[in-house]
């Protein structure tokens, strides 16, 4: 079986991490989504994968090739322009040859696929969205549908007093691909906004999939911490990179860690890190390759990327590092806060607040402070 996973936008919610990373190539948990999703669709009996590319397209060929080291078959197609979401799939339409799955390239879920194909079969549907509940409707597109699961109506973000079902569309598809015959070639068009609601009136078949898996979308900066957080709690299922060291903590290759440093699971640590004297890392926490986490550092639910330098006396709390940034010591991050890539930091700094570093920013010392 085929699916096309849709990787081309330019993830905007989540800069600056998507400055110099597509938003599918980001780490989750050290290893990049995409590579999670690839794994677990190929687990799932999916033997073919179009990956529909556009914003840093290159980052994708480098580090999937054709995809033959995940026994899978990739193939990588460029848009030279972004074209949305069903035209992106158009766009690949000489390559499918039956009822194929389409994903958002930003969505961590567990859902049973082969469930939704025998669901998909039953109905003799032409597209299947699959529907997850959400506590805050208001916030999303819902999906309305009848007694047998038929799609009636498309909701976007109603208020609260037209708020008919909490299930939105949670980005996996099945579609069959006689209906891309209702979409332009070569032009942007979307499948809520353009594709799904021309179905509606012409009356093809569109069932709706509820289902309770885990399902959360990467694309924002609190979500993305948030499912990191998921994933060391044991809230969905995950296969850790190297080998556990005690209680939920993680190590992938060798660590230098001081005898004096404390380590409070669920805690995963890449390849060649060194933790300091005196330093915590409290879970859940995930540390990429090669950080340096200075002496006294305190870290709690924090995701660092690789390459790091945290000097003494660091507190980093809820928020995001991207990719080689020095932190200068006694500076402070927390609560959401994110520092990009190749940033360096002074001493005592206050980054709170959500408050996003750009690539490449320089700070003093005490620049930021509250
Ligand atoms: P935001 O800018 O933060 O909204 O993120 P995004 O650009 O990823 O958009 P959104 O989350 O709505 O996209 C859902 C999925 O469709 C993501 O996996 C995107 O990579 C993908 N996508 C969105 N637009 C396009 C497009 O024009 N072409 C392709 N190939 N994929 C797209």
């Amino acid at each position: 079986m085929k699916a096309v996973i849709l990787v081309g936008g330019l993830g905007t919610r989540l800069r600056p991490l998507t400055c110099n990373t597509p938003k599918p190539m980001i780490p989750l948990v050290n290893q990049p989504f995409i590579e999670w999703m690839l794994l677990r669709l190929r687990d799932q009996g999916i033997t073919e994968v179009i990956l529909a590319v556009q914003y840093l397209a290159h980052r994708f060929r480098e580090s999937l090739g054709d995809g033959s080291q995940m026994e899978l078959k990739i193939h990588i197609v460029e848009e030279t322009e972004p074209l949305g979401t069903a035209g992106a799939v158009k766009n690949v339409e000489h390559l499918l040859d039956g009822p194929t799955f389409v994903f958002n390239g930003d969505v961590m879920t567990d859902l049973d696929l082969r469930a939704m194909l025998a669901f998909h079969r039953e109905k003799q549907s032409k597209v299947t969205i699959s529907l997850t509940p959400v506590e805050d409707p208001t916030q999303f597109g819902l999906v309305e549908m009848d007694r047998q699961n038929r799609v009636q109506r498309f909701l976007e973000k109603p208020g609260p007093e037209d708020i008919t079902t909490d299930l939105i569309n949670a980005g996996t598809y099945i579609i069959e691909p006689e209906v891309f015959r209702y979409v332009p070639p070569k032009q942007f068009y979307m499948f809520e906004r353009g594709l799904f609601p021309v179905m509606l009136q012409t009356g093809d078949p569109m069932f709706g999939f509820p289902s309770r898996a885990y399902w959360t979308d990467i694309g924002k900066p609190q979500t993305y911490i948030d499912v990191h957080h998921d994933i060391l709690i044991g809230k969905v299922a995950y296969n850790f990179r190297g080998r556990q060291i005690a209680d939920r903590i993680w190590l992938e290759g060798d660590a230098e860690i001081h005898p004096s440093a404390q380590i409070v699971g669920p805690v995963v640590i890449g390849p060649g890190t060194v933790i300091k004297r005196g330093a915590r890392v409290i879970g859940p926490t995930v540390i990429g390759a090669r950080c340096v986490i200075g002496p006294e550092c305190n870290i709690e639910g924090a995701v660092l990327w690789d390459d790091n330098v945290l000097d003494e006396g660091v507190v980093l709390r809820n928020c995001v590092l991207g990719r080689k940034n020095v932190i200068g010591e006694r500076s402070h991050i927390t609560d959401g806060a994110i520092v990009s890539d190749e940033c360096s930091l002074g001493a005592e700094n206050r980054l709170e607040r959500g408050i996003r570093i750009w690539p490449n920013t320089e700070l003093g010392d005490r620049a930021i402070s509250f």
